[in-house]
């Protein structure tokens, strides 16, 4: 069966959105909707493994108000896999108990829903759906996800959501014959959030030491008008922690 393409899908005036796993039958529409969605070519066994629950997790979006025959049919998805947190590359980051080799990690693969249903709180709800799952497991410390560093609209989307943009991963994908650097987003379940390390404690106390040194300056250039006043302003080093480099190459087909 062909369907047509899901980019320009007519929203009825009060969508009804309902979530749920998602099944074998929505093979075709999920693989569709992928290809529309993203610069990437997945394998067609990542979607059989979607599909089937295969090592993967998956949440779906439906309007139950369009027409019957589409009344079930994907608009939105969000796919994750459960990953043992030992082998992770955020392993730093977490109160790692190395006696617990049980412990895992939620990591999202795949996030989307098609643009005519966009804005509307779609992405927000399945996230917030892998968000109690995670919670769920007791053995899951954070869920977490790369994207990549031009993708506005989902950066803007895990800052909302409260994730912790946590490495900035330089030249982490590799699309079409060119580099692009990947974010890499947290967010701590179960007590997951690894206490300060001594390197955090050193850079809170530097941060602490050149805002005192900053405003004790300010407080003699005001005393000393005739001095240049363009002490240079002290800029947040943001989220981003330096990392070791971790690359990825995505191959595409198109
Ligand atoms: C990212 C994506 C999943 C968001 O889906 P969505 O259902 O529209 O998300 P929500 O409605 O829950 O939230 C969207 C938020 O992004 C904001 N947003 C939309 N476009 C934006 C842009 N260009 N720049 C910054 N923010 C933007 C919206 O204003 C909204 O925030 P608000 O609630 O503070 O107003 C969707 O855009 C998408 O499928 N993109 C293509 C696939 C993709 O990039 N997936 C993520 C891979 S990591």
């Amino acid at each position: 069966m062909s369907y047509p393409s899901m980019v320009n899908i007519k929203v009825p005036r009060r969508p009804i959105i309902a979530y749920r796993q998602i099944q074998p039958p929505d093979l075709a529409v999920l693989e569709k909707i992928h290809g529309e969605l993203f610069p990437i070519r997945y394998e067609s066994e990542f979607f059989h493994n979607v599909v089937n629950g295969r090592d993967i997790v998956s949440w779906g979006a439906v309007d139950q108000s369009r027409p019957d025959e589409e009344s079930d049919e994907l608009i939105g998805f969000v796919t994750v896999r459960i990953v043992p947190a030992k082998e992770s590359e955020i392993e730093d980051l977490l109160s790692f108990d190395s006696s617990r080799t049980d412990q895992t990690l939620v990591y999202i693969l795949t996030l989307g829903v098609v643009d005519s249903y966009r804005n509307l709180g779609i992405a927000s709800s399945l996230i917030n759906e892998v968000l109690k799952y995670a919670s769920s497991l007791s053995s899951c410390r954070a869920v977490y996800l790369h994207v990549i560093s031009y993708n506005n609209p989902a950066i803007h989307l895990y800052k909302k959501m409260s994730f912790q943009c946590v490495r900035r991963l330089y030249n982490f994908y590799y699309i079409n014959g060119q580099h692009y650097d990947s974010y890499l987003f947290v967010y701590y379940v179960n007590g997951g959030r690894s206490p300060c390390s001594p390197l955090e404690l050193v850079t809170l106390f530097l941060t602490y030491a050149r805002s005192g040194l900053k405003s004790m300056a300010a407080r003699l250039w005001k005393n000393d008008e005739r001095k240049i006043s363009k002490w240079p302003k002290y800029k947040e080093s943001g989220c981003l922690l330096p990392t070791v480099q971790t690359k990825r190459m995505i191959t595409i087909h198109q």
